[in-house]
């Protein structure tokens, strides 16, 4: 299952996966795109479920997952993708400024629609005793980010969330990782809101990220980790 799969990182996570053999829930609450991947997963000769919902309605994700496990038998994966920051509403601010609707659409998308989708596919996995869930934060959450401190908070909380729930979830054979992006394209280009972080070397591709997600997938002992992938972004200032 990967939330968000509906275009740019998700899609490309939904994408290798299904080159693997996976068959995929697609969640996105975007219609169309939801549907185009599963079109290109479908052609890949493996079977696709849409979940067209907001990860923030806990009842569809609940309601979903539990169609899923019906459909398929199990669920194996789950990535938390979805999410995004007060970009989306085109009111990104100083968080002096930040309105309390904001703070609440950021936090409820990134942290809690993740804890609601893994909560709902846990049941499942402890049951079979096999998990793993990926939780995509941001390099936002260890080096904060500019008129996106709500943003930042609810990443930060997606790896507390991984490092507190793997200790849960060990002793059923379940890993729970964070993997922390730096400026990925999208469709092929920089954002424009993403540019202003400065250019050093390239940004990331949406593939970068997909091939650590499969890494941490195909994995069974590295558990509460966050690995940072952002091309050395954060490792601080690019002059000498
Ligand atoms: N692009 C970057 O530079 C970057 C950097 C760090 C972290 N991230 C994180 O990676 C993830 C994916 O980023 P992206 O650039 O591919 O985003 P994007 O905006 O290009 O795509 C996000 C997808 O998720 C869907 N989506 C958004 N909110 C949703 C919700 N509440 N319920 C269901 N579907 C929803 C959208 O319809 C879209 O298909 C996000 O969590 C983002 O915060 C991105």
């Amino acid at each position: 299952m990967v939330t968000g799969a509906g275009k740019n990182i998700g899609k490309e996570i939904a994408l290798e996966f299904a080159k693997n053999g996976a068959n995929i829930i697609v969640c996105d609450y975007n219609e169309e795109n939801a549907l185009e991947t599963i079109r290109e997963i479908s052609a890949l000769g493996v079977k696709a479920m849409p979940a067209v919902c907001d990860v923030r309605d806990r009842a569809k994700i609940f309601e979903y997952v539990s169609v899923a496990v019906e459909q398929f038998g199990k669920i194996d994966f789950l990535v938390n993708n979805a999410g995004g920051s007060a970009y989306l509403l085109k009111k990104l601010t100083r968080f002096v400024d930040a309105e309390e609707s904001t703070l609440d659409f950021v936090i409820d998308t990134n942290l809690k629609g993740a804890m609601h989708c893994t909560q709902a596919v846990l049941p499942s996995m402890i049951a079979q005793k096999y998990g793993k869930i990926i939780n995509i934060s941001s390099i936002a959450a260890v080096c904060g980010l500019y008129d996106r401190v709500d943003y930042a908070a609810a990443k930060a909380g997606m790896i507390g969330m991984v490092k507190a729930l793997a200790m849960e979830v060990g002793e059923y054979n379940i890993c729970v990782n964070a993997i922390s992006p730096g400026a990925i394209s999208r469709n092929g280009k920089t954002s424009d809101h993403v540019t202003y972080l400065g250019e050093n070397g390239r940004c990331g591709s949406p593939k970068d990220i997909a091939d650590a997600v499969l890494f941490l997938a195909y994995q069974d002992y590295i558990t509460g980790e966050n690995i940072v992938v952002d091309g050395g972004r954060s490792l601080g200032p690019s002059h000498r």
